[in-house]
């Protein structure tokens, strides 16, 4: 049998999904396309802007709550993490369990093999009791495995509004899938941003997304400079502008790319034209109420526990059971 390289198949990967997402209509790309290097050394920008409060929110509820967290669970846990990426918010929760548990085992599964080498090193270096094993899988496409521990529960962590990138069906399958893995009794832990409300106008929404210093933006872009130098195609970046929309009707912010012009670029034998004010739309991030989320729990076979938020509801943390 003969095994693609890894390389070879991700060019594969990129390919099919521009050319489908480009030959559509309206154009699309897909979100994952964003996370090159350069694109994960970005979003890792973009967490540390002022007006993303997405990350260090959830970070704050962590640290508020984190603490309270393993008695809550009663009987010892071992902790899995889908989409862990570096981890780097992963480890206040683990110092806790840790702690007050003597010990934990800390599973987590990520598409990146260097994402997770990387979190293997901090989490090791910087939490002392904590056996880590990794798991290089796409928790969307691939089979994935969750180690049990005699007598332990399991506590799954699917934080930092990763599930806000899914339409609500699949973002059903993908916790239905993960309460698969889970007995009833164990628990999930979900990081959602919230949606616009009393405290949080929808400036506040659109600024995360459109911040001063253009990271975001650069973020967007880079997909179009990905495509350039993985499949040899001829996008003019500067011919398109980034744009942050909210979409009250779906409860989202969408990621647009519009062309400032009409254009034709060449993809291999494709050649795709471009109106000008025609978008590529490159991502959507769903924003919550509670409603939503006890929809979506309800779907998927958990039962709310407890929803932690910030003092300005923008984020929250929702604890549940797998039912
Ligand atoms: C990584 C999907 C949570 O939707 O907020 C940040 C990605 N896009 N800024 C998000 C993102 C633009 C982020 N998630």
């Amino acid at each position: 049998m003969i095994t693609e390289a890894p390389e070879a198949a991700l060019r594969e990967a990129v390919l099919e999904e521009a050319l489908t997402g480009l030959t559509s209509t309206p154009k699309t790309l897909s979100p994952w396309l964003f996370y090159d290097e350069r694109g994960s050394q970005l979003f890792e920008a973009i967490t540390a802007l002022p007006e993303y409060y997405l990350t260090r929110t959830e970070r704050a509820i962590f640290a508020k709550y984190g603490p309270s967290l393993p008695s809550r669970q009663g009987s010892p846990v071992t902790i899995a993490e889908l989409g862990a990426g570096s981890a780097s918010k992963t480890g206040i929760l683990l110092q806790h369990f840790a702690d007050q548990q003597g010990g934990v085992l800390y599973q987590p599964i990520d598409i990146s093999p260097t994402a997770l080498d990387e979190a293997a090193a901090s989490i090791s270096e910087k939490v002392p009791g904590v056996i880590v094993e990794s798991q290089v899988a796409n928790y969307i496409t691939d089979g994935y495995s969750i180690t049990r521990l005699e007598r332990h529960r399991v506590l799954a962590l699917y934080i930092g509004s990763s599930i806000g990138n899914f339409s609500s069906a699949d973002a059903v399958g993908i916790l239905r899938n993960l309460r698969d893995h889970l007995e009833a009794g164990d628990s999930l832990l979900l990081g959602v941003d919230l949606a616009p409300g009393k405290h949080k106008p929808v400036e506040i929404l659109i600024a995360a997304y459109d911040d001063d210093a253009g990271v975001t933006a650069a973020f967007n872009k880079n997909v179009l400079v990905r495509l350039n130098r993985e499949l040899g195609a001829n996008f003019n970046v500067d011919g398109f502008a980034h744009s942050a929309r909210w979409n009250a009707a779906a409860s989202r912010v969408e990621m647009h790319l519009e062309s400032l012009a009409a254009q034709t670029v060449t993809i291999g034998p494709e050649r795709i034209s471009f109106r000008e004010g025609e978008t590529i739309h490159t991502e959507n991030s769903h924003k919550f109420t509670e409603a939503s989320i006890l929809a979506l729990l309800e779907g998927s076979g958990f039962r709310l526990d407890r929803l932690l938020h910030d003092d300005q509801q923008r984020f929250a943390v929702v604890l549940a059971d797998a039912v």
